[in-house]
């Protein structure tokens, strides 16, 4: 009886829940996706498979997305998910993933929704998570994973009541996010690093899709890369000098904003995810 949990995580929340859920499910690896992205299909060994990842624009990464169509399931007989966000609805991810796994005969037997701190500093108004804010969030955190780990362990059926669909404005949002994200676009184009940049390394250190490439101390958003969006260049700078510039229709504020990154994460955590074991 193994479990195979694989994640995806830019600043350490969904990786904390990964670790956490590793904690408390005996003989359970924990792979970061990210590893496994230069393979054409990825065979799982376990008989639980679980996926943890943040939502993006409220719904899965696209990253996790095609990384699930390139499973071959065949070990697994309980498929799960957990995710962290914010706080806007995300149902559609779980759909999106259920239709993923439909195909190979799989189906989502459980999963979980994990209101975490905000990693996403583009608008006005962005709240930087405080420290107690975060300790509220992991007390909630704690004691839904104490519940799930029974849901998982014992291989039932779950679905996470997402509380925020039912309002209209937030039904209409996660519709368009479902739809937006479906289109290739390049999230990455955005970024650039002001004047304060030191030309440490870092934000290419992190970076989960390898766009950055530092050229003579400066970091390069390389065009020919597909960003993951999972803003670890902008929230790991020690100078919070990486930026997002504002486009025609829409203003970004991220020169004004502070930056999240999960409490126990560090940089070679977020960098480690692209080593294969
Ligand atoms: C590009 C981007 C888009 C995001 N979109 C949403 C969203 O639509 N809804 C939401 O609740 N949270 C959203 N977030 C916040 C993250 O889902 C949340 O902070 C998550 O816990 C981060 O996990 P990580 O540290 O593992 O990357 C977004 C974050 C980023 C970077």
């Amino acid at each position: 009886m193994t479990t195979e949990i694989y994640y995806f995580s830019g600043t350490g929340n969904s990786l904390h829940v990964a670790k956490e859920l590793q904690k408390r499910l005996p003989q359970t690896n924990l792979i970061p996706l990210v590893s496994l992205l230069n393979q054409d299909v990825i065979e799982t060994k376990g008989d639980t498979v679980g996926f943890v990842f943040p939502i993006h624009f409220a719904t899965v990464p696209m990253i996790v997305k095609s990384f699930i169509r390139k499973m071959d399931l065949k070990s697994a007989n309980y498929v799960f998910a957990a995710t962290t966000r914010e706080g806007t609805p995300c149902s559609s991810a779980f759909k999106k993933i259920e239709k993923v796994l439909k195909k190979k005969g799989k189906s989502l037997d459980s999963y979980l929704i994990l209101n975490m701190a905000s990693n996403d500093p583009k608008f006005k108004g962005w709240h930087q998570a405080t420290v107690k804010e975060i300790a509220d969030f992991e007390s909630v955190v704690q004691d839904k994973l104490d519940s799930f780990q029974h849901v998982i362990a014992n291989k039932l059926k779950y679905r996470a009541d997402d509380t925020e669909i039912t309002h209209p404005v937030n039904f209409f949002f996660e519709f368009l996010g479902s739809v937006l994200s479906e289109i290739p676009s390049d999230y990455g184009k955005a970024y650039y690093a002001d004047e304060n940049c030191s030309g440490c390394g870092v934000c290419e250190k992190v970076c989960l899709s390898q766009k950055i490439k530092m050229v003579d101390k400066k970091p390069v958003w390389q065009k020919t890369v597909t960003c993951f969006a999972c803003d670890a260049c902008l929230n790991f700078c020690p100078a919070q000098a990486v930026q997002m510039r504002s486009g025609r229709f829409i203003k970004f504020h991220t020169d004004t904003n502070g930056r999240y990154t999960h409490p126990y994460a560090t940089v070679n955590d977020i960098a480690a995810q692209k080593i294969m074991e």
